[in-house]
C-alpha cells in the first residue's frame, strides 16, 4: 500500500450532537454585516507589516468599498497600532456611518491604553478575546475552565470601569479564541458569562472563530446552530463568524455558518491573514452576488482593489484566485473557448439580462475585467478560440468552414512554441499564411467592365512564376472573369466558397474576402484585403493558389 500510513498522531473530530439540524435546508438570503480585519489579522500576518501610510490607503479603500465595520488594529499592542488609531480619529478619516473596531486582550493596562486610543471616535466596537481551547488551557495557560472564564469576565469589568471616559457609542465584541478547539458547552458558558457581566439588555457581538480550521465545514455549521439554539441570551447576541482557511474551506465554513444562524462575518480581502489566511470577503461577497443577492460592497473595480492590496500587503493575488486571479476569465481548452464564444454571442443577442455564458459564473465586466482577456491560446486551444481572438482583436470574421484549417495552422505554431501565444502571434500567423505576397502568383491589378447582361470582361495583370502577364477573361462577374483569365494560361481552379466583409468603418475602409478553391483535387483557403472588394476577392484567390 502506498501513501501515508494510518496512524494515531491525528484524530477526527467526534462531531456535534445536534438533533434535527436545520442549516442544511436553509439558503443564504440576506447579506451579512461585513467586518474587515485586514488592518489587524491581515496586517499581523505580513512579512512587512503595513506602514502608517499604507494602512491609511487600505482604510480608504475599505471605506470606498462600503465596509461599515473595520478592525483597525490592536492599539494597546504597539506604538504603530496606537498611532494609526489616533491618526484616523484626529485627522477625521472615519465617516460617521463607519464603526472602527479595536482588538484587546483581557488585561487591565491594555484595556486602559485601548480607551486612550479610541478617545474622540464616534462609534467603536471594543473586541475582547481570550483563548478558551482545550490545548491552550492545558499547554499555554495551565488554567481550568473557571479560571479562563474569570479572565473574560474580569476583562468586561475593566471595560465597564472605563466607559464613563468615553463619549462615543461603544459596542462590546467577545471572541472565545480557538472556538473550534473548545468544547462547545464551554464556549457557550463563557460567552453567556460575558453577556451576563456586560448586560443582557444590550446587543453584544459574539464572534465564534475558527482560529484554526480543524474539520469539515458542516461541523463548524453544526457548532454555530448548536450555539444559537442553546443559548439563553440569543436576543442579546449578534452571532459573528471569523474563519481561517487551514483546510482550504474557510469560504465554505462561513457560508454554512451563515445558514446556521450567524449574521456577521469577519474576513479580509483576498483572504490575507495568519498562515493560510482569513476567509476571503471578496469571494464571499461575489458568491452572494452570483446568487442574485446584493453583496452591499462595491467590487466593480477588482483590478483597483487588487492593486491597492498588492501594494500594501506585498502579497500578490494568485492567478487562479476566485473572481480576481489573472487567469480566471481565460479558457485555454478549445471546447471551453468555443462554448464561451457561443455563449457571449447568445448573451448579446437575447433580450433578457440573465447571465448564461458557459464556463463563466460571472460577467467579467461586472468586476471591472474585460472580455478581451477571456480567451487565451496555448496548444490546448481550438479553432473557436483562434476565431474569437481574430474577431475580437482584429475584426477578422473567419468563416466557419475556414476555421478548422486556420485553427490547425495556429495549433502547429503553438505546439512548436511550447507555451502560450498572444493575439499578435495569431495575427502574424494569419498574415504570413494568407496575406503575404508570394512571387509564384502575384496579383497586380484587374480592370473590368460589367455588360448590360451582367457578364463581365476584364484584364488581369499578374506576375506568375516570375513572368509579367496581362491576360483577358470574361465570365459571370469579376471573379469568374479573373478565373477565366487564369485559365488561358493553364491555371484551372474552381471556387468552392466565398465570404467577404468590411474590416473597418469610414470611407478609407478595407474589405476582406475569403475564398476556398479546388485545384488539381486540392482544396485550400485564401484571404485578401483591399480597399476594393473585387480586388480583395482576387487577392484571396491568389492567396489560395499560392497555398495549393
Ligand atoms: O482567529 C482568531 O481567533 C482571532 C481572534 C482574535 C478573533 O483573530
Ligand atoms: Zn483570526
Amino acid at each position: 500500500m502506498t501513501g501515508m500510513k494510518k496512524q494515531d498522531k491525528y484524530q477526527s473530530h467526534p462531531g456535534i450532537e445536534l438533533q434535527n439540524r436545520q442549516w442544511p435546508n436553509r439558503k443564504i438570503e440576506t447579506t451579512p454585516t461585513w467586518c474587515s480585519v485586514d488592518l489587524r489579522d491581515g496586517n499581523q500576518a505580513l512579512v512587512n507589516p503595513m506602514t502608517l501610510e499604507q494602512k491609511l490607503e487600505f482604510f480608504t479603500l475599505l471605506v470606498e468599498m462600503g465596509f461599515k465595520e473595520i478592525e483597525v488594529g490592536f492599539p494597546s499592542a504597539s506604538e504603530v497600532e496606537y498611532q494609526f488609531c489616533r491618526t484616523l480619529i484626529e485627522q477625521n478619516h472615519i465617516p460617521d456611518d463607519v464603526t472602527i473596531q479595536i482588538l484587546c486582550q483581557a488585561r487591565e493596562h491594555l484595556i486602559e491604553r485601548s480607551f486612550e486610543a479610541i478617545q474622540g471616535a464616534k462609534n467603536v466596537i471594543f473586541h475582547l478575546y481570550n483563548s478558551t481551547s482545550i490545548a491552550q488551557r492545558k499547554i499555554v495557560f495551565g488554567k481550568n475552565k473557571d479560571e479562563i472564564t474569570e479572565i473574560a469576565t474580569q476583562g468586561i469589568k475593566w471595560i465597564k470601569s472605563h466607559l464613563n471616559e468615553f463619549n462615543g457609542t461603544l459596542t462590546l465584541q467577545y471572541s472565545p479564541e480557538s472556538f473550534t478547539g473548545t468544547e462547545i458547552e464551554f464556549s457557550l458558558s463563557i460567552c453567556e458569562a460575558v453577556i451576563k457581566e456586560w448586560g443582557i439588555d444590550k446587543k453584544t457581538i459574539i464572534n465564534l472563530p475558527a482560529t484554526v480550521e480543524l474539520f469539515t465545514p458542516n461541523i463548524y455549521a453544526d457548532m454555530i446552530e448548536w450555539f444559537c439554539r442553546n443559548t439563553r441570551y440569543r436576543e442579546a447576541m449578534i452571532i459573528s463568524l471569523h474563519t481561517h482557511n487551514d483546510r482550504g474551506t474557510g469560504v465554505a465554513a462561513t457560508e454554512l455558518g451563515l445558514m446556521a444562524g450567524a449574521t456577521r462575518v469577519e474576513g479580509t480581502l483576498f483572504g490575507n491573514g495568519e498562515r493560510t489566511g482569513n476567509v476571503d470577503i471578496i469571494t464571499l461577497a461575489l458568491n452572494l452576488y452570483t446568487q442574485g443577492i446584493n453583496p452591499m460592497l462595491d467590487i466593480t473595480n477588482l483590478p483597483h482593489i487588487m492593486s491597492v492590496s498588492d501594494r500594501c500587503t506585498e502579497i500578490p493575488v494568485h492567478v487562479r484566485h476566485p473572481y480576481a486571479g489573472e487567469l480566471v476569465y481565460t479558457a485555454f481548452s478549445g471546447s471551453h473557448q468555443d462554448a464561451i464564444k457561443k455563449g457571449m454571442a447568445y448573451q448579446t443577442q437575447k433580450s433578457d439580462p440573465l447571465w448564461e455564458v458557459p464556463y463563466l459564473p460571472i460577467d467579467p465586466t461586472d468586476v471591472g475585467r474585460s472580455y478581451e482577456a477571456i480567451i487565451r491560446l496555448n496548444s490546448q486551444s481550438g479553432k473557436g478560440g483562434v476565431a474569437y481572438i481574430m474577431e475580437a482583436e482584429y475584426g477578422v470574421q473567419i468563416p466557419k468552414a475556414m476555421q478548422p484549417e486556420f485553427g490547425k495552422i495556429v495549433q502547429e505554431f503553438t505546439d512548436k512554441k511550447g507555451k502560450e501565444i498572444t493575439a499578435i502571434d495569431v495575427w502574424n500567423t494569419f498574415e504570413s499564411t494568407y496575406l503575404t505576397p508570394n512571387p509564384n502568383f502575384q496579383f497586380k491589378s484587374f480592370k473590368y467592365n460589367v455588360n448590360e447582361d451582367e457578364t463581365c470582361e476584364g484584364e488581369l495583370h499578374a506576375i506568375i512564376n516570375g513572368k509579367d502577364l496581362r491576360q483577358a477573361g470574361s465570365g459571370n462577374g469579376p471573379l469568374d472573369a479573373c478565373k477565366a483569365a487564369l485559365n488561358t494560361i493553364g491555371v484551372t481552379l474552381s471556387v468552392q466558397a466565398y465570404h467577404e466583409h468590411a474590416l473597418s468603418q469610414g470611407s478609407n475602409s478595407n474589405a476582406i474576402a475569403y475564398v476556398e478553391i479546388e485545384k488539381d483535387g486540392i482544396k485550400k483557403w485564401g484571404a485578401g484585403i483591399h480597399s476594393n472588394i473585387t480586388n480583395a476577392g482576387i487577392k484571396a484567390i491568389f492567396s489560395a493558389l499560392n497555398r495549393v
